[in-house]
């Protein structure tokens, strides 16, 4: 873990009808990860994108490919994700019948294994395996869309977090996703997030400034 704090726009609010500028315009505007959502329309109530879209992405950026799986049964996919670039790769406990498999097949694909929490999951859920992960994303609304309200009862979790890393000398990232703006990112910072995951503020603020809006 770095003491820097890490920008990884999700190109959810990107437009899709040109997918590939609008990663190389991320990568010139200074992300340093790109933020991968991958939802479907089962685990969470809504459909994006698949392996077939991430491969053609990849010739295109050396950017970290941050992919975050919103689907359930998550781990049939993970090699399907993994040859398609991922670099880390991120699920939701909710989404597999065993959560050290998972980590387990993940890391056979020599890939960054990240878990996410939902606003309601507790850290009880993922706290035997702390210890074995690289990063814990922490989402700040309700997974399935950009666009919604930050949840600021969730920064508890991340203070939590800490509290474990120190008393276990743990190492993990902290991801925070969902609602991130100016504002909050700064509750979220000193609550100990060090990669900020946001999708509507850096494509939609300041008339689509991306790089003004990742610099802020
Ligand atoms: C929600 C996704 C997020 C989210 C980010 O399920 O995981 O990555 O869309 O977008 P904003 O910043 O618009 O909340
Ligand atoms: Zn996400």
């Amino acid at each position: 873990m770095t003491n820097s704090i890490k920008i990884s726009p999700s190109i959810l609010s990107a437009d899709f009808s040109k997918l590939g500028s609008e990663v190389i315009s991320l990568e010139r505007a200074g992300a340093d990860y790109i933020h991968i959502d991958v939802m479907d329309g089962h685990f969470v109530p809504n459909l994006t994108i698949g392996p077939e879209v991430i491969k053609k992405l990849r010739p295109l950026t050396e950017k970290t490919f941050d992919v975050h799986l919103m689907i359930s049964p998550v781990d049939k996919f993970i090699k399907d994700y993994a040859k398609a670039g991922a670099d880390i790769i991120t699920f939701h406990p909710e989404a597999t019948e065993d959560t050290a498999k998972t980590i387990e097949l993940i890391k056979k694909e020599n890939k960054k294994v990240g878990i996410s929490l939902k606003p309601k999951s507790k850290i009880e859920l993922i706290e035997k395996h702390l210890h074995n992960i690289d990063l814990v994303l922490i989402m700040s609304v309700e997974p399935g869309f950009g666009g919604q309200k930050f949840m600021p009862e969730v920064l508890i979790k991340i203070k939590e977090l800490k509290e474990i890393q120190k008393t276990q000398n743990l190492n993990f990232d902290i991801e925070i996703d969902g609602g991130i703006n100016f504002d909050n990112s700064k509750d979220a910072i000193e609550a100990g997030a060090n990669i900020l995951v946001s999708g509507t503020t850096i494509f939609k603020s300041n008339n689509g400034d991306i790089k003004k809006n990742i610099e802020l």
